[in-house]
């Protein structure tokens, strides 16, 4: 992710009730591995990638990038969040100028319907209205992925569009910080 203060990343692990929020490291290469070859998680984010190109095309120390999470359960990968600059050409922005910090979400499947996408959204977006104060984040999805499409009500972020991409309706959302008033 561009634009981020100096220092802004890495942060140091950031622990919630029940997850940590971390960097990626050489041990969490098999659950990246599992995310993109899931069908299930790749239902509606244009489909699972055969096993062995991803197994060749996964680094050994996968997504070390500024702006993604790794998020861990008792001491294991069980899916990641990215916040990455939204591409200019991409429909759906809310500033001038685009490039919006976007939030994006992958879980295990055996770890859905726990509330830990939603508990590590939230700190994610704490750790990014600290680091970027005032900044806008957005997000899409497909209509049709209705778990994301909870997960990004319930975590306050607010319909700006519809569109259609990749052959299927979007949905386009942003979420502000709260601004104490006063
Ligand atoms: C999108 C995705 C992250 C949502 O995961 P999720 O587990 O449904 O999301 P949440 O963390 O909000 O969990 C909500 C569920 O946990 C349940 N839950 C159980 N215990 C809970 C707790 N302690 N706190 C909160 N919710 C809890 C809720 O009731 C809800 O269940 P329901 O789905 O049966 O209504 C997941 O489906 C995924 O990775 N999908 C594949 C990738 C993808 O499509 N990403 C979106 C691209 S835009």
């Amino acid at each position: 992710m561009t634009a981020l203060g100096p220092g802004a990343w890495p942060p140091a692990p950031i622990g919630t009730e029940r997850l940590v929020l971390r960097e990626s490291e050489a041990r969490d290469r098999a659950a990246f591995i599992e995310l993109f070859a899931s069908p299930e998680v790749g239902t509606y984010i244009g489909g699972p990638r055969p096993r062995d190109e991803i197994e060749r095309a996964v680094p050994e120390v996968p997504g070390r990038r500024p702006g993604l999470f790794v998020i861990e359960l008792d001491g294991a990968m069980i899916g990641m969040i990215t916040l990455d600059r939204r591409d200019a050409e991409r429909p759906g922005h809310v500033r001038p100028d685009a490039g919006e910090a976007e939030l994006g979400y992958m879980f295990l499947p055996e770890a859905w319907g726990c509330g830990y996408a939603a508990e590590a959204c939230v700190a994610a977006l704490d750790w990014f209205a600290d680091a970027l104060p005032v900044e806008p984040v957005v997000l899409s999805t497909q209509t049709a992925n209705d778990r994301a499409m909870r997960l990004a009500a319930k975590l306050g972020f607010t319909e700006v569009g519809r569109f259609e991409e990749y052959g299927a309706e979007q949905w386009f959302g942003v979420w502000s910080p709260v601004t104490p008033s006063g």
